[in-house]
């Protein structure tokens, strides 16, 4: 803990990669583990561009669900800590894979968000974004005024991460100091991809995860702890 403490106060620029577990204890629940069904179905099934084809109204009624969980949430110590991190450090950047703006809400500020946000809908035929934080929707599937029907603003498997953001990730890894990576299981790609490039390109890296990842063993320092009381500590 001093060591990795050490790091993060000695580095001027950082860069972290957050997932679904820093909001877990903002009773989100994660995507995979014991608490990642909703009835019968695995995120890999609802979360594709085919399944929402297949049956709009059963992603949408995920989504729903999901959406109402986290109006109903706060923000918890873990998120607040990486604002303090973010006022302290001159270079610092936020990826996550993390839909619920939670990260937004604590005030954190320069935020890439790789798989997009829950929030905003998109039309499936004319393009048009829109945020709407009504829950629940009053219509589902929810139309667009034009009559095609709309998406949650989220990334889905096999589908591109927004560009910008995903390069500006890239980079952020490649050339910080001291890279956090917190409640991910790191199993989702590319996203995964910026834990080996921020070690190879000569970062401490430092993971916040109740239980070991797939990089766990080749970092700089793992911790086995939620990232609400972690993180607090790591960064106070
Ligand atoms: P996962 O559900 O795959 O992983 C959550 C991770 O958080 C697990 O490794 C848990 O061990 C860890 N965890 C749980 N509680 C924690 C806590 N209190 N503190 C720290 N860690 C904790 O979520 P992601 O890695 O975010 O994508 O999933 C990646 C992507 O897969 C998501 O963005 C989503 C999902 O399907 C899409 O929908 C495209």
């Amino acid at each position: 803990m001093q060591q990795a403490r050490k790091w993060i106060r000695e580095a001027t620029s950082v860069s972290v990669l957050t997932g679904a577990g820093i909001s877990a204890e903002s009773g989100i629940p994660t995507f995979r583990g014991a608490a990642g069904l909703w009835k019968q179905f695995r995120a890999e099934q609802l979360a594709t561009p085919e399944a929402f084809a297949h049956d709009p109204r059963l992603v949408w009624e995920w989504y729903d669900w999901r959406r109402s969980l986290i109006a109903g949430a706060q923000p918890n110590p873990g998120h607040l800590a990486l604002v303090a991190l973010e006022r302290a450090k001159p270079r610092f950047t936020l990826a996550t894979q993390n839909v619920d703006g939670l990260h937004e809400r604590a005030g954190s500020e320069n935020i890439l968000k790789l798989h997009g946000d829950i929030w905003t809908l998109r039309c499936t035929i004319c393009g048009l974004e829109r945020c709407d934080r009504r829950t629940p929707l009053p219509e589902l599937p929810p139309l667009c005024e034009c009559g095609g029907l709309l998406r949650p603003g989220v990334v889905w498997f096999g589908e591109s991460l927004p560009n910008g953001a995903w390069e500006r990730a890239e980079r952020a890894a490649r050339e910080c100091a001291v890279f956090l990576v917190i409640g991910t299981s790191a199993v989702v790609y590319p996203a995964a991809s910026l834990v080996p490039l921020a070690k190879t390109s000569g970062a401490k890296v430092i993971e916040c995860n109740t239980e070991e990842t797939p990089f766990s063993a080749d970092l700089h320092k793992s911790f086995r702890e939620p990232a609400a009381e972690l993180l607090p500590q790591l960064i106070a």
